[in-house]
């Protein structure tokens, strides 16, 4: 079987792909590259001996997509593709709205125009937004977004769920995600922000790595167990699993089935920073900051559904996920870049 990955160079498309080849599937990538390099395909190559297609094009060039569906035997498409910083996204909305909703529209049309009917979304645990309680199940109405990132994934579920309901053949699976930390244990492919880091684990990384002098806190004075925000930290291959099993789930059922993505245990940043000094035996200096706008205090999954339903459970510790993300640093301390 063929898969298409949008956004396959990417941290989550990157490993996602390196599960699928181990699977047995044939992997096809378009990315732009936008957010990435084109030495993922090279390194993918070096973990599995096999090298994915790769398609550099912008998934919202219609064109250039539907020269890829033409060329390549689609059976499913796993769509990964999109912008995803969070604060970003609050400056420049219309681009996040315009790029993640017109690419995803772009791939459903040339899709049906193929008779491609399977597809497996990269949503978001920030889905269910500030007023559910936690753990979080699939069951629970979706929520407020906090940012425009947000609700991009709030409105790509809605759109394809009214596409599902069109066209009975289509099979979409929604995986929202927690928060995916770690890297491949060859330390070969790996978590490359641009720029200063959004996200916790990159940042803890490159304060171990001595590339910054400390990791800001943000916030301990929240009604959490030590006062830090707590979230469900997930390793990325255990995640990428994930997508594996939702394929096979799609491949067998229509319409659209919604799977939390999560261990279902929160921890909170000073519990990850402490962990990670801990497995690696390196320092972490810290302060404590100001808490940032829109984090919420704590949420974690109701993981039971994916258990239940696709099979699939992480089984990786914060131990690995901790020595995961340290081993691609130090290997790879400008990331992809020479
Ligand atoms: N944090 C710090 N210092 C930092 C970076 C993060 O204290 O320098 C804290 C945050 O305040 C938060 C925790 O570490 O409490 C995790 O922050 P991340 O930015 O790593 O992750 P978020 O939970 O904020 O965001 C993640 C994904 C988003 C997704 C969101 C909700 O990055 O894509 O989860 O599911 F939308």
């Amino acid at each position: 079987m063929s898969i298409l990955l949008t956004g396959g160079t990417g941290f989550i498309g990157s490993h996602t792909a390196v599960e699928l080849i181990e699977s047995g599937y044939d992997v096809i990538i378009a990315d732009n590259l936008s957010n990435s390099s084109a030495s993922v395909i090279d390194r993918i190559e070096q973990i599995t001996g096999i090298r994915p297609v790769f398609y550099k094009i912008d998934v919202s060039d219609k064109a250039a997509l539907q020269n890829l569906f033409a060329e390549q035997d689609i059976d499913a498409v796993i769509h990964f593709a999109g912008f995803k910083a969070v604060g970003e996204s609050v400056e420049k909305p219309l681009e996040y709205y315009r790029n993640n909703l017109d690419t995803t529209l772009t791939l459903l049309e040339v899709m049906e125009q193929f008779d491609v009917h399977q597809f497996v979304f990269s949503s978001s645990a920030t889905v269910y937004g500030s007023e559910n309680p936690y753990p979080y199940t699939e069951t629970m109405k979706k929520g407020s977004c906090s940012n425009p990132y947000g609700w991009t994934k709030s409105m790509i579920e809605q759109i394809l769920g009214d596409a599902a309901v069109a066209n009975s053949n289509l099979s979409v699976v929604l995986l929202r995600y927690f928060n995916p930390i770690g890297a491949h244990e060859s330390g070969l492919i790996g978590e490359d922000p641009q720029g200063i880091p959004n996200n916790l684990m990159p940042f803890i990384s490159q304060v171990a790595v001595g590339k910054r002098p400390k990791l800001t806190i943000f916030g301990d004075d929240y009604d959490t167990p030590d006062g830090t925000c707590r979230r469900d930290y997930l390793h990325v291959v255990d995640l990428a699993d994930a997508h594996v099993k939702a394929l096979e789930y799609a491949s067998e059922h229509k319409g659209v089935e919604i799977f939390n993505i999560g261990t279902g245990t929160p921890y909170s940043v000073l519990e990850i920073v402490h962990a990670f000094e801990k497995s690696n035996s390196v320092a972490v200096p810290y302060e404590i900051g100001a808490r940032r706008d829109g984090d919420l205090p704590e949420f974690w999954a109701d993981a039971e559904k994916a258990k239940t339903m696709l099979g699939w459970e992480a089984k990786r510790s914060l131990e690995d996920m901790c020595r995961d993300s340290w081993n691609w640093q130090k290997k790879n301390p400008n990331g992809y870049r020479e």
